[in-house]
């Protein structure tokens, strides 16, 4: 039975604007999320992450190249069970932040869950949503022990506690990176407009996360499977292969 009083499901958002300069020419004429990662178009990977967490209510945002070409290739969602998809447009490449910024209407108030166009994970994040319903307000952010973490957000830690977050540090305080799952309630609206640009001139996501953790409010757990961004060549190569060894594993 509805509850009126009962705590909001987290909708979804999928951030992928951007211009993906770094795959270039790959993008030179593409969407960044609409290359291919092994057998399907990389746009699928974290729309199949919300989706088998249970998450029906979900916007895109897009941008840079081929925007109109998600609707194409996507629809309404039917294919991944979905009755409809939001669609919005990023202008310009002023950072995830700035592409987040966009959903507020969307969110109506309620909780989100955020995943980056370009990360693709192995495992259900279904027990992750349910801790951060738990939470009760706040941000979640899951991390990965990874090799090469000066590429991403990397945490410092303080004992178990993360004592802040650092973007891309060329000396990285531990080896585990921030990955592109992020679970804010409806603060993180106010604080983006809080946000002035980094110096690469982008609205930074750390700096948002960084502010919920001054605030006492983050919250985090490890990853326990697999996960690759497919930003770069290499990351991209990898994404694939993981998949591939994925499919086989299942078949
Ligand atoms: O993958 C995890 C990492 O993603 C985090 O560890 C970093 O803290 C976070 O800043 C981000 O780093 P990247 O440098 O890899 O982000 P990138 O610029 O590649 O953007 C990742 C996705 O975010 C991209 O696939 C689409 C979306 N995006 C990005 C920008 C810059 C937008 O929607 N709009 C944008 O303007």
């Amino acid at each position: 039975m509805h509850r009126p009083d009962a705590p909001k499901a987290p909708k979804g958002i999928i951030l992928a604007g951007g211009l993906g300069t770094r795959l270039r020419p790959l993008t030179k004429v593409t969407n960044k999320h609409l290359l291919p990662v092994y057998d399907k178009p990389m746009i699928y990977y974290p729309l199949e992450t919300l989706c088998s967490a249970g998450i029906v209510e979900i916007m895109i945002v897009t941008g840079g190249n081929s925007a109109g070409e998600f609707l194409r290739l996507l629809g309404n969602g039917a294919e991944f069970g979905l009755r409809d998809i939001y669609y919005t447009y990023q202008e310009g490449e002023g950072g995830i932040a700035d592409a987040l910024r966009l959903c507020e209407h969307f969110a109506e108030g309620g909780p989100i869950v955020v995943v980056l166009g370009d990360n693709i994970l192995q495992e259900n994040i279904a027990p992750y949503v349910a801790k951060f319903r738990e939470q009760g307000g706040g941000a979640r952010i899951l991390l990965k022990e990874v090799e090469d973490a000066s590429r991403f957000g990397v945490p410092a830690f303080d004992g178990e506690r993360i004592a802040a977050i650092e973007e891309k540090p060329a000396q990285p305080k531990s080896s585990y990176a921030v990955t592109g799952v992020y679970f804010y309630d409806a603060r993180v609206f106010e604080y983006i407009r809080a946000l002035s640009p980094s110096a690469r001139g982008e609205f930074e996501i750390t700096d948002v996360n960084n502010r919920y953790l001054q605030e006492g409010k983050l919250c985090y757990d490890v990853m326990k499977g697999w996960w690759s961004d497919a930003g770069t060549f290499e990351s991209l190569f990898r994404a694939n292969q993981l998949v591939a060894q994925e499919r086989k594993r299942r078949s």
